[in-house]
């Protein structure tokens, strides 16, 4: 049986050789491939492979097809928009993320972000602080819960809007639930948003919601670039020369917005929200754990395809 890691942005060494014991422990062959630069290399490398943990590696369908003794593949974090999930049934592949696991570093980087667009992105000037500022959370999970917490010790006013998580739930944890996704765009200086990508989410965020934020308003993306509709965010950063977008990762076409709007935008080179030590761990060893339980007791708990 053989285990492939397979990223093109690396786990720390630490978590390599965590998610190596495991799979050594378990008496399976261990193999990693990193830092590839063609679609060729993973082609190859998947061949032999029975399990694969990828981190945003794209696991297209013929990457699936490639990987002729493929029987689980393993998304070590969260958003599994870069499986083809249809591709994987088919082959009856199963495929998993490992929810949580990294969702603190994402969460700390969005509060990040709001602090670094409220300081000028730590250039002279009078910046302003959290304190007292709602923040609008899209979408209330693993990560969004997270904020919510970290952004109460800042002084923040907390609302969200997540039609898949119960009132109840949301205000039991003391945040005021917005009852439709306008209301929340209307009354949150920021928003952060936590939505997966998908193809109800993809280009859902424009000029009917960001240009109602309040003055001062400010756009925080660490979930995933697709959901945004660049376009209209252009139209309305032109219209609105209050408002600030912040985003991890930047499109293609980031280079030309920074240029347009400097200091309000900022997009990361390359996408850094899970890119802690602790976090690599955490996503690296959940994986390699949920491949030793799949093969040895058939546990399926964090299928993604079903
Ligand atoms: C996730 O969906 O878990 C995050 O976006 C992390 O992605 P990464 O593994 O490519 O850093």
């Amino acid at each position: 049986m053989k285990v492939l890691i397979a990223t093109e942005k690396p786990f720390s060494k630490v978590a390599v050789d965590g998610i190596r014991k495991i799979v050594e422990g378990a008496g399976y062959e261990f193999a990693t491939l990193e830092k590839y630069t063609s679609a060729d290399e993973l082609l190859a490398a998947v061949a032999d492979a029975d399990a694969l943990i990828v981190r945003s590696d794209k696991v297209t369908r013929e990457v699936v097809e490639a990987a002729k003794n493929l029987k689980i593949v393993v998304r070590a974090g969260a958003g599994f928009d870069n499986l083809d999930l249809a591709a994987c049934t088919e082959k009856g592949i199963v495929a998993m993320n490992t929810p949580g696991q990294n969702s603190n570093a994402v969460a700390e980087l969005a509060l990040c972000f709001m602090i670094y667009m409220s300081r000028n992105q730590l250039t002279p000037g009078t910046g302003s602080e959290l304190k007292g500022k709602t923040l609008g959370i899209q979408a209330y999970g693993n990560v969004g819960r997270l904020v919510a917490s970290h952004a109460r010790g800042f002084g923040m006013n907390i609302m969200a809007f997540d039609p898949f998580v119960p009132t109840e739930a949301m205000e039991a944890e003391g945040v005021i639930v917005a009852k439709t996704l306008e209301e929340l765009y209307e009354k949150s200086h920021f928003i952060s948003l936590h939505i997966p990508a998908t193809e109800q989410t993809k280009n859902s965020i424009g000029y009917n919601l960001l240009s109602r934020m309040p003055k001062g308003g400010c756009l925080v993306n660490t979930a995933r670039k697709e959901v945004i509709n660049e376009e209209e965010l252009i139209k309305v950063l032109r219209e609105r020369e209050d408002l600030k977008y912040i985003t991890d990762v930047a499109t293609a076409n980031h280079a030309a917005i920074a240029e347009e709007f400097g200091k309000r935008v900022y997009g990361t080179p390359k996408k850094m929200g899970a890119e802690t030590a602790e976090a690599n761990v955490n996503a690296g060893l959940a994986a390699a754990n949920q491949i030793v339980d799949f093969f040895t007791t058939g546990n399926k708990r964090f299928q993604v395809n079903k």
